[in-house]
């Protein structure tokens, strides 16, 4: 495998960034998209990029010759898979209302639906259109090792997928594919135990399928990941079954590509020392709290480890609008740049104006060593959100 070295931390002059501003680093980008296309060619499994984890479209000139296109959860994400990334698009939603199903039929490779109910409702058209676009039913296989019921789809009374009771054997006729997401940040033994309760509760309809689509949280761009016994387990998959195998992961496509740099707005004092930032974690890092996990900041440690411990807040009115404890070796000083490592997947995609505090920029870290703002928000971004 080609492996992209990725460009050293020390050598990245983050004091002169913009601030806030979420950062992208295309050396990283590109060392992802190595392993990824590695894992097509061994394996068979044909890879997408799933936009609600990952949408920075600036990037996917990138990323394309690697990906065979994106996977989209609604009318508008397929609409800007189409648009910026093209090669397939792959849909999945919950439910797909009347008015926008259409639009979705127009753009759309495979439509993957998540009752039988919706099959059926939608079937007609799809039977109707002058397009080829492959019909899946997402099944939920009961099986999950997500800790989060958040972020966890096997959950009792699940919305998402069909229960092996609920499977209609008799509706399958034009029916192309399974689909199932059940693992969130797992390694290749996961997916291989997940693969026996596939088995188990959807054997039987397997040998007529033409696809299955595995999902995503397959954390193979993460350093421990086993690469080579996801290649194993796709290829005895695809050779027992007789299946395409996709993977449609968010979070390994850029899993540690950039930062979100924010400064030092003030220092004070209640009770332990205190600081404001240029960024919030409820408006700019929000699946920091929803997962929740707490971000790792360049330099930092936790409380008490390093000389100087501070509350570190946002700089919103909110007042649990809290980032969290850090320590670091000196006093922090005005406009000083605190970087938050690993914060491009999920968190740029949930970002909101609360509190119309400045939005980060956004920018990316070209392989040539040139930082490129691609965008920036001002108060007519904020005013148009709203009407
Ligand atoms: C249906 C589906 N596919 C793919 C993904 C991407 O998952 P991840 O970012 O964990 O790889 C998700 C995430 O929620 C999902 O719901």
């Amino acid at each position: 495998m080609t492996q992209t070295q990725v460009r050293p931390l020390e050598s990245i002059d983050f004091q002169s960034m913009p601030s806030p501003a979420f950062v992208l680093d295309e050396t990283r980008l590109r060392h992802n998209m190595e392993i990824l296309e590695y894992v097509q060619q061994e394996s068979g499994a044909s890879i997408i990029c799933a936009l609600k984890g990952y949408s920075l479209w600036s990037s996917f000139p990138l990323m394309r010759p690697y990906l065979k296109g994106t996977t989209a959860s609604s009318l508008w994400e397929a609409e800007l898979g189409a648009d910026t990334f093209g090669g397939e698009v792959h849909v999945y939603a919950a439910a797909y209302g009347d008015a926008e199903f259409p639009r979705i039929l127009k753009l759309a490779h495979h439509i993957s639906f998540n009752s039988f109910s919706q099959w059926q409702r939608f079937k007609p058209l799809l039977e109707a259109s002058s397009r080829k676009v492959e019909a899946g039913i997402r099944i939920n296989p009961e099986y999950s090792e997500n800790k989060t019921p958040m972020y966890d789809p096997c959950v009792p009374f699940s919305r998402l997928g069909v229960t092996k009771t609920e499977f209609r054997f008799d509706l399958l006729e034009g029916i192309s594919g399974l689909h199932f997401h059940t693992l969130s940040a797992k390694n290749s033994d996961t997916l291989e135990r997940t693969l026996e309760a596939v088995e188990r509760n959807f054997g039987h309809v397997l040998p007529q399928m033409k696809w299955v689509n595995f999902g995503g949280g397959h954390a193979i761009t993460a350093e421990g990941y086993d690469v080579g016994r996801l290649i194993k387990v796709i290829r005895n998959f695809r050779e027992k079954w007789g299946v395409d195998v996709i993977l449609e992961p968010g979070e390994a496509i850029d899993w540690r590509t950039g930062w979100l740099v924010s400064s030092v707005l003030d220092t004070l004092h209640n009770g332990m020392d205190l600081a404001v930032l240029d960024v919030s974690i409820s408006a700019h890092m929000p699946d920091a709290l929803e997962m929740p996990y707490r971000p790792d900041i360049l330099g930092g440690a936790e409380a008490g480890e390093k000389a100087h411990t501070y509350q570190l807040g946002g700089g919103t009115c909110l007042a649990g609008d809290v980032i969290g404890d850090y320590s670091f070796d000196k006093p922090l000083e005005m406009g000083q740049r605190l970087v938050f490592e690993d914060m491009i997947h999920y968190t740029m995609v949930k970002t909101t104006f609360f509190n119309g505090v400045k939005h980060p920029d956004i920018a990316i870290l070209r392989e040539n060593g040139t930082l490129e703002v691609v965008r920036e928000f001002s108060y007519q971004d904020f005013k148009g959100r709203l009407s």
